[in-house]
């Protein structure tokens, strides 16, 4: 329950890009329609162009900016949004230096990657998301922690399915189905959340592989309070190429090997 909290809080502190975006878009438009005050009166057409940056993504710290020539271009974001100074706001970086919220973090990481006069120190050009809340002092994570995860997860991950489907978020029937079977037969219980989260991580890019990148939304809320998930899932790429396959995703999670199946 903690966790699945921690989780919406990280989709909140994203939707916060999101509405630096609409803002942006907003304005564009004002600046249309000032534009159109004097135009022809011949001109009847008062539909407004369509926006280039409608429907331009740009990562995070980023924000679509219009260019002379009418293009898309993704700028560092020129301002974060205000925050009232929760300090559920603030995140820790890999570099254990605490921002204000995950826009500042990114937004800096942007200027210091094209070498701004803004940024404020070169080597955060590397710096990334590490978990949610000020820097702190972790609990150590001891062997019999480490050997305790893959099941602690597991039925953590049965736990947040079980919420998810509760609240009718799980958003596809299959998944559904599989938990009704899940919540009747004790190996399953252990078997489907794996696999299911397996294709939640595995979105960015889809490609049957989930990057260091992708453990970000599942390892940001939960270091704080489980300091061995970050040792754990690195250890989870046997192969160490830098990716996690569901072969070695559901290995490390303790499934047998007639258990993992691909289902995404
Ligand atoms: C990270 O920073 C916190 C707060 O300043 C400190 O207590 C902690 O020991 C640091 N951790 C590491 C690994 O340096
Ligand atoms: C991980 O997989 C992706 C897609 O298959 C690939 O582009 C990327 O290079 C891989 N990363 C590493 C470190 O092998």
């Amino acid at each position: 329950m903690r966790y699945a909290l921690a989780a919406c809080l990280l989709l909140l502190a994203a939707s916060s890009f999101v509405d630096a975006k609409k803002k942006k878009v907003a304005d564009d438009e004002l600046g249309e329609l000032l534009d159109n005050i004097d135009a022809d009166e011949e001109k009847k057409s008062v539909e407004p162009a369509k926006n280039p940056c409608e429907d331009h993504q740009c990562g995070w710290g980023k924000e679509c900016v219009v260019g002379k020539k009418g293009e898309p271009t993704c700028e560092c974001i020129s301002k974060c949004p205000e925050l009232d100074g929760d300090p559920m706001d603030k995140v820790c970086a890999n570099n254990n230096q605490t921002f204000t919220s995950l826009c500042d973090l990114y937004r800096e990481r942007c200027l210091c990657k094209r070498k701004s006069k803004e940024c404020v120190k070169a080597t955060n050009a590397k710096v990334h998301l590490e978990y949610l809340g000020e820097c702190k002092k972790l609990d150590e994570c001891t062997e019999e922690h480490m050997a305790q995860f893959p099941e602690r997860m597991a039925d953590w991950l049965f736990q947040v399915m079980k919420e998810l489907k509760k609240r009718r978020e799980l958003h596809k029937l299959e998944w559904e189905e599989l938990l009704s079977e899940a919540e009747n037969d004790d190996e399953k219980k252990h078997v489907y959340p794996v696999i299911w989260k397996f294709c939640e991580l595995d979105t960015k890019p889809h490609d049957k592989s989930v990057s260091h990148h992708e453990l970000i939304p599942i390892t940001a809320p939960v270091i704080p309070m489980e300091s061995c998930i970050k040792p754990f899932l690195e250890g989870c790429d046997a192969n160490n190429d830098g990716n996690i396959s569901i072969k070695e995703w559901g290995k490390c999670l303790g499934l047998k090997e007639g258990e993992i199946q691909e289902r995404c």
